[in-house]
C-alpha cells in the first residue's frame, strides 16, 4: 500500500492505516524538504483536534523522483493541480493488477487518471473528513471519518480488501456503486464553501450569514443544473440543507481554499466551480453566479500576488 502525496489527506489516511496495524507505509512527496523533515522526525504527527491526542505515524518518506516500491494499492492524495505530474510516478509504482484511488476534490483528476493509466484499475474516493497541514510534518485532523470509494470503468472487487483494512483502523470506508452521484454532492458542498470562504478569507461560519446562505442557494441551483446535464437529478432544497448542516458542524474550520489563498498557493477552483461554470457555459448558460465567483476570486488572488 503506497500513498502519493503526504499532505493533510495523505497523512490522515496513513494514520488510519497505521491504526489498523499496517507497519510499512511508503509516502511520496514532491519536495526533498518534506522527505528530510519526515525522516528526521520518524514520521508525521497527526493531531486529533477533538481529543488533542498526538500520534506519530511512522511513514516511510520517499521522493517522487525515486519510485522504489511496488504497490497493490496506490492512494493518490496530491492536489488536483499536481495530478498530471503525479501520474507518471503512479504508473511506475503500481503493480499490474493494482488499484489506484484518486482522492481529489472536484472533477478532472479522476478523468485524467482513467485516461492515462490504461491497464490499471482506477477508483475514485470522496473524502468526508477534514484536516489541515500546519507544517511538513504535522497535520490537524478535525474530524469526520467517512470515505466513499468506487470504480466507474471496471469492477474493482479489490476495494473490499482496502475497506476491511481501513475499517479496522476506524475509518468508515464504504464501497459504492455510483461514485459520480457522491462526487456531485461533494462538489456542491465545495462549490459553496470554498470560494465564499476564500473571497472573504473567513472560517466556514461566514457562509451561515444571511447573504452567505442566499449565495449558497444560487450556487447550489447552478450545480444542480450542471448535474442534470450530466444525468444526475439532485434536489436543490435538500442539497442546501445538507450543505448547511455540514457548515454548522464545521463552523470553526478554514476551508482548503482559504488555506491555499493565505499561503499564496494556486487553488482548486478550476476543478470545482470552474468545472460547473464550463458545463453550463457549453450549453449557453452564461453569467452564472459561479462564473462571477470564479472571476472575483481570480482577481483578488492576482491583486494579492502583485502586492
Ligand atoms: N484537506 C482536506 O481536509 C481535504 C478534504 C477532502 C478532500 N481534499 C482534497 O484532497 C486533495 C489533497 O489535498 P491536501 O489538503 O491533502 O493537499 P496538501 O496538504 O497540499 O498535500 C499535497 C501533498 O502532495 C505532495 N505532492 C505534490 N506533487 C506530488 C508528486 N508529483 N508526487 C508526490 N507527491 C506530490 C506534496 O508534497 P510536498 O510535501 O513535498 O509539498 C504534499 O505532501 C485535494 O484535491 C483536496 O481538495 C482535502
Amino acid at each position: 500500500m503506497c500513498i502519493v502525496g503526504g499532505g493533510s489527506v495523505g497523512s490522515v489516511l496513513a494514520y488510519f492505516l497505521h491504526r489498523s496495524g499496517v507497519q510499512e507505509i511508503p509516502v511520496y512527496y514532491a519536495s526533498r524538504e518534506s522527505v528530510v523533515e519526515v525522516e528526521n522526525q520518524g514520521g508525521v504527527v497527526v493531531v486529533e483536534k477533538k481529543s488533542g491526542v498526538e500520534y506519530l505515524v511512522p511513514v516511510k518518506p520517499r521522493h517522487c523522483s525515486q519510485p522504489v516500491d511496488r504497490c497493490v494499492f496506490v492512494l493518490n492524495t496530491v492536489k488536483a493541480i499536481d495530478v498530471p505530474h503525479s501520474l507518471e510516478l503512479v504508473s511506475k509504482i503500481a503493480c499490474e493488477s493494482g488499484v489506484v484511488v484518486m482522492l481529489q476534490n472536484g472533477f478532472g483528476s479522476l478523468e485524467l487518471a482513467e485516461e492515462k493509466l490504461t491497464g490499471l484499475k482506477v477508483a475514485c474516493g470522496v473524502v468526508y473528513f477534514a484536516s489541515e497541514r500546519i507544517s511538513r510534518t504535522r497535520v490537524i485532523y478535525y474530524g469526520g471519518d467517512t470515505l466513499l470509494v468506487g470504480c466507474r470503468k471496471k469492477p474493482c472487487e479489490e476495494l473490499s480488501v482496502l475497506a476491511e483494512i481501513f475499517r479496522r483502523g476506524g475509518l468508515d470506508f464504504r464501497v459504492v456503486d455510483n461514485i459520480d452521484y457522491y462526487r456531485w454532492i461533494k462538489l456542491a458542498f465545495n462549490a459553496v464553501i470554498n470560494p465564499l470562504t476564500a473571497i472573504t478569507r473567513s472560517r466556514n461560519e461566514i457562509v451561515l450569514e444571511e447573504e452567505g446562505v442566499r449565495l449558497a442557494e444560487m450556487i447550489i441551483r447552478e450545480v444542480c443544473e450542471a448535474a442534470r446535464l450530466h444525468g444526475y437529478n439532485l434536489e436543490s432544497t435538500r442539497l442546501l440543507k445538507h450543505v448547511l448542516r455540514i457548515l454548522e458542524d464545521s463552523r470553526e474550520n478554514y476551508s482548503s481554499m482559504v488555506q491555499d489563498i493565505l499561503a499564496g498557493r494556486s487553488t482548486e477552483i478550476d476543478y470545482i466551480n470552474g468545472f460547473v461554470a464550463r458545463t453550463l457555459g457549453e450549453r449557453g448558460v452564461v453569467n452564472t453566479v459561479l462564473t462571477l465567483v470564479v472571476k472575483l476570486l481570480e482577481k483578488s488572488r492576482r491583486r494579492e500576488l502583485k502586492e
